[in-house]
């Protein structure tokens, strides 16, 4: 664990968190994903955030405060940009070891902080634009940014350094191992963050982006030369890049989605497999690229991030005991609860008595706002027939796209 000087008065402190226990509970991080906690320096000393409370985060907070001669109890104002415990649970315990420092969140984090985490003095509720003056010229401003990613959420802006602490916002999976900046990664890794990036948003701020549009418009007439976030690492060389990646993640909302196919399938004993094949042999013919995940093997957090990018969907699930197969309702539902609308989609699956998974498929989506191709099911192994059919409906998606 290291820290890392930012600008004149400004360090980072990026706690690596390598874990195989699930990201809010839901979300699987086999590469980590890091804690960034900030420190600003003037006469007056702040914290931007704040690390979960595992036994070494802490830790390691503190003994990097000592490489720069400072501790918690130095602290006299803690600025919590977003009160999700990933970034606030050892709260408490930073309030036991600093009872005099002030807490300032939005008027909503403050609600947090109290029902939470049971602390009711210290605590300043600010507004939008409103600033706090540290002292030796570092003042610091907040803005309101809601739901990226909660109600209470707000990023702080240093215009000394042009440094804006943005939380979740602009962060992704994926550990640091010691370093911080995007000039330090090479283009690999970079391009190995930029899917974790993907994979963030849609897993954590996809339903949002209505939010973060408006938060991004709000930023605009700042001169911004390097985005902090509390996940993932600091942009500095090339700010623009994180910007414009994160527009074009508002834009697959809209329904801009890349000019790809993500396929979602399960099969129970091969037929509906059979179907898909020739699916996917008429979405080849167009040559438009498409990305596999079988469901239940693949989690749905990859699954979200490849369908969230792409303007094209095939579900492809058999009937299950006279429904749709469980793993594929399961995906479907988080779509909707993740807000993946505007989507080209194809529905396919076989069925062995009455079929049952087509009208549950249709019902599910009808809020979804999908252009929905005519679904395809057959009974048992697919005829010839059926397979032409199916390699029609596999072109006609993937034009739909060119279109
Ligand atoms: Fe990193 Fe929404 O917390």
């Amino acid at each position: 664990m290291k820290t890392h000087i930012i600008s004149d008065a400004v360090w980072c402190i990026p706690i690596d968190v390598d874990t195989t226990e699930l990201f809010e509970g839901i979300w699987p991080i086999p590469e980590g994903v890091s804690l960034n906690t900030y420190l600003v320096q003037g006469e007056k000393t702040a914290l931007i955030d704040l690390v979960q409370d595992r036994p070494e985060a802490p830790r390691q907070v503190e003994t990097a405060l000592a490489s720069i001669g400072s501790d918690f109890g130095k602290v006299d104002y803690l600025i919590l940009n977003h009160l999700e415990p990933d970034h606030t649970g050892w709260l408490r315990e930073f309030r036991e070891k600093n009872p005099h420092g002030e807490i300032i969140a939005t008027a909503k984090g403050i609600q947090v902080v109290k029902s939470f985490y049971k602390i009711h003095t210290g605590l300043r509720a600010v507004k939008d634009g409103e600033t706090l003056d540290l002292g030796k010229g570092k003042v610091l401003t907040f803005f309101e940014a809601p739901n990226i990613h909660w109600p209470e959420t707000m990023f702080t802006w240093d215009s000394s350094s042009g440094t804006l602490f943005s939380c979740d916002a602009f962060g992704s999976f994926g550990a640091l191992g010691g370093r911080l900046f995007d000039d330090d990664f090479n283009e690999t890794e970079l391009k190995f963050f930029e899917k974790e990036t993907l994979r963030y948003y849609a897993n954590i701020v996809a339903s949002f982006s209505a939010f973060v549009e408006r938060g991004i418009q709000k930023l605009s007439g700042l001169n911004i030369a390097c985005i902090a976030p509390s996940h993932g690492m600091v942009w500095r060389r090339d700010v623009k890049r994180i910007i414009d990646r994160y527009l074009r993640y508002v834009s697959y909302s809209k329904g801009a989605g890349e000019r790809e196919i993500a396929v979602i399938w399960g099969s129970m004993y091969g037929n509906t497999k059979k179907g898909l094949d020739a699916v996917i042999k008429g979405i080849e013919s167009e040559k438009i690229p498409y990305s596999m995940h079988r469901v239940p093997n693949d989690n749905v957090s990859y699954i979200l991030a490849d369908a969230f990018k792409s303007a094209g969907l095939v579900l492809a699930a058999p009937t299950y005991e006279y429904a749709m197969f469980p793993p594929m309702a399961y995906a479907i539902d988080i779509f909707r609860r993740k807000h993946i609308h505007n989507k080209t989609v194809l529905y396919i699956g076989s069925w062995g008595w009455i079929g049952g998974a087509k009208k549950e498929y249709e019902a599910a989506v009808a809020g979804l706002k999908w252009n929905n191709l005519d679904p395809f099911d057959w009974i048992g192994t697919p005829t010839d027939q059926d397979l032409a059919s199916l390699e029609a409906r596999g072109r006609e998606l993937a034009q739909a796209l060119k279109a």
